[in-house]
């Protein structure tokens, strides 16, 4: 059965439903990823500690070791690793059914499921391996001519600049990269700096909802500016979505790329694209003719073989969200949990806090301080070592600085031990 003719309509979709009644199998996402493994009280609140450390029970961090390092790989928990378990014990046991079983999972479940986090529709939604792969997407599959400008930003991950490099590498495009200070000042310098840079010859604006570096950019305001202008805008959201509630179409963005492996906690090698519909006559699939049933052509999934178990899993990081109270009630228990390690790194006169205490220009989820004096590689070192506390360092934007990312797992006694071995 060929992959891509499973994503074409609905006669294909119920051939499918009636290849796997008639395999006799046993649906691998009844039993896994839709349900969650006994019955876990949604919090009641940010402080609601029973309720979040019985969530943090069913995360599989080695015993002793602090985990504050979502912001670069999120740490799926056990109903997320079980189901990518279960469906590969499915797929080795009968390959014709589970296949089937796992095209119809994805469309029927999967793509709906991720398109309600993002705020679109079924249709707009591409399934990809992470952020980087939907910003390769974007960069390749846009209608440019040679000269075309691309404006973007000094705080772009290499996921979001590189593929804008390559671009301009093979069809003479420009990327111009305006520098933005870290931190912001107030939710206007982005859009003052970016405004101000914005040509005759640009015809996309791209830049982070968040940055690596926790920043929050002022996505709407700037949609809406490059729109006002006939420029597309292409948001990378790999540090936004499942930390904070992200609706593309209120947001108004035409691209906005984002890796499901982090703050939503699905298997690595999870990542969704958002193509508005409106946008389509001006971007071509990497895979697709230009002449596909348009009513196809919805989505621009890559063709081929892809490890479908771990990408029908996110259904069930989706699924252990929802009992965690949903992204809304993640981003309060987030924002708490930061802005205490904020308190805690500006009571100490060894650490100095980088990160603004301004909500609406950080991120609820990433924080960065320094420790004046030492290498922030070094103390990452020794934390890892001696503590086993899992921190990132942040050596760009002329800061030497610790990363630290705080997820809702996460409680206040690891953060008083975080800062008690920084100030030991
Ligand atoms: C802002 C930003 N964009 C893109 C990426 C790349 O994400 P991925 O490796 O999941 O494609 C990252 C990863 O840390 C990131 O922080």
């Amino acid at each position: 059965m060929e992959c891509n003719r499973l994503q074409t309509g609905s006669t294909s979709r119920r051939t499918l439903l009636k290849t796997i009644a008639a395999s006799g199998a046993a649906p691998w996402f009844a039993g896994t990823a839709f349900s969650t493994p006994q019955a876990l009280r949604v919090p009641a609140g940010p402080d609601d500690e029973q309720a979040w450390s019985q969530l943090r029970g069913q995360f599989l961090i080695a015993p002793g070791d602090v985990y504050f390092n979502n912001a670069s790989l999120g740490t799926p928990p056990a109903p997320v690793v079980e189901a990518v378990a279960a469906g590969y014990r499915a797929l080795a046991a009968n390959v014709t059914a589970a296949k089937a079983e796992f095209f119809a999972a994805l469309e029927n479940r999967v793509r709906p499921a991720v398109a309600r986090l993002l705020g679109a529709d079924p249709g707009e939604i591409t399934l990809t391996r992470g952020a980087s792969e939907g910003l390769y997407f974007i960069a390749n599959g846009m209608e440019l001519q040679r000269g075309d400008e691309i404006v973007t930003t000094t705080h772009e991950h290499p996921g979001g600049l590189t593929p804008w490099l390559v671009r301009a590498e093979k069809s003479g495009i420009v990327v111009r990269q305006v520098p933005i200070p870290s931190p912001i000042a107030n939710y206007r310098e982005p859009l003052e700096l970016l405004g101000s840079a914005l040509g005759p010859r640009t015809r996309v604006l791209s830049f982070c909802h968040v940055t690596r570096g926790g920043l929050m950019y002022p996505v709407k305001e700037l949609c809406a500016l490059a729109r006002s202008k006939g420029i597309l805008s292409a948001v990378d959201g790999a540090q936004a979505v499942g930390a904070l509630e992200v609706d593309v179409h209120a947001l108004g963005c035409d691209f906005y790329a984002t890796s499901l492996h982090k703050w939503t906690l699905a298997p690595a090698g999870n990542g969704a694209l958002y193509v508005r519909a409106g946008v389509r006559p001006q971007f071509r699939s990497l895979f697709k003719t230009a002449d596909a049933d348009p009513a196809a052509a919805g989505h621009y999934d890559m063709l081929g073989t892809y490890p479908f178990p771990v990408r029908a899993a996110t259904a069930a990081a989706l699924a252990f969200i929802e009992n965690a109270g949903g992204v809304r009630a993640i981003e309060r228990r987030d924002r708490m949990l930061s802005d205490y390690l904020k308190q805690q790194v500006l009571a100490s006169p060894k650490l100095r806090l980088i990160s603004s205490r301004d909500a609406s220009v950080s991120s609820p989820s990433i924080t960065l301080l320094d420790c004046p004096g030492r290498k922030s590689v070094d103390v990452e070192r020794v934390l890892l070592d001696r503590h086993r506390l899992h921190v990132d360092d942040h050596v760009r934007d002329g800061l030497d600085a610790l990363r630290i990312s705080t997820h809702f797992y996460n409680s206040k006694t690891e953060i008083d031990r975080l800062i008690a071995a920084l100030n030991g």
